[in-house]
């Protein structure tokens, strides 16, 4: 059994606790956030309780309700409240905050000497598993075109920023990226290979924010085997896929 302090209960937060509080093998323990507007709102509807993120509510809060980890959703400015916990206690972290700055990532890789730390800006084991399978056809088949393809809701001003990650990891220009703006769609990124032929398309759809908590589960059953150290998600899937080859 993993036990799990949640920080952040904003829109990604609310979805993963759902998912973290029904997942065979994890307890929810607690959950923190920046401010409790009172003290009625102090149990989640998860049925746990929910603590003012301070360094000394927290430091009480592993007294009374020890976790083995904790699980960030809230923003860069609470590694620093919680970082030098989670070293001195040994838990292991899965941070998905996307803004870290450069000195936050060392300060990361610093934690890492002393306990397990997964930091990933995109946490959905989809368009992780999604890149990892477009980089080994890109390797296999240099020579085919690739174009990407993502769609989201009317109202998303910019390119998606995973499409974009897409784009780097496959060493192409980012003109062949195509927005599509429709609707309400959640999310789309589509890979596209053209070969002389045949053609590939390998397709990811975000459905729910549930997902973030189906990676964040991911990344606690994985370093939970892991030894010290600061992992991303694509080295903990990469591990995986290894053991999973090595075995079959
Ligand atoms: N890696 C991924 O795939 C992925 C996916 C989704 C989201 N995220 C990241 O998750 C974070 C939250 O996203 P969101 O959409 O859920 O934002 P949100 O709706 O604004 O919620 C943020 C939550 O974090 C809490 N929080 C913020 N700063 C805090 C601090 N210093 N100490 C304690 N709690 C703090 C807020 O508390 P209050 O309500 O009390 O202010 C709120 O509960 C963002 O950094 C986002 O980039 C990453």
């Amino acid at each position: 059994m993993i036990k799990v302090g949640l920080i952040g209960y904003g829109k990604a937060g609310m979805a993963v606790a759902r998912v973290l509080a029904s997942t065979p093998g994890v307890r929810l323990c607690w959950i923190a956030k920046r401010q409790i507007p009172s003290a009625v709102d102090a149990w989640t509807v998860e049925g746990v309780p929910l603590i003012s993120l301070t360094a000394a509510t927290l430091e009480q809060t592993l007294q009374c309700h020890p976790v083995d980890a904790l699980v960030d959703f809230s923003s860069a400015a609470a590694l620093h409240i919680y970082g030098e916990l989670v070293r001195q206690r040994q838990l292991m972290l899965v941070t998905a905050i996307s803004a870290y700055g450069e000195d936050d990532q060392w300060y990361l890789q610093d934690l890492g000497r002393d306990t397990r730390i997964m930091a990933s800006p995109n946490i959905t084991l989809g368009i992780n598993f999604l890149i990892l399978a477009a980089r080994l056809l890109r390797g296999i088949a240099p020579f085919a075109d690739v174009e990407i393809i993502e769609q989201h809701f009317r109202e998303k001003p910019e390119i998606s920023g995973t499409a974009r990650k897409i784009a780097a990891s496959l060493s192409v220009e980012e003109e062949r990226i195509t927005s599509l703006r429709l609707g309400g769609i959640v999310g789309q990124h589509e890979v596209v290979f053209g070969f002389p032929h045949q053609t590939v398309r390998l397709t990811h759809d975000s459905i729910r924010r549930e997902a973030f908590g189906t990676g964040a589960v991911f990344a606690l059953q994985e370093l939970a085997r892991r030894s010290k150290g600061c992992y991303s998600f694509d080295d903990l899937l990469m591990q995986k896929i290894r053991e999973g080859l090595l075995a079959g």
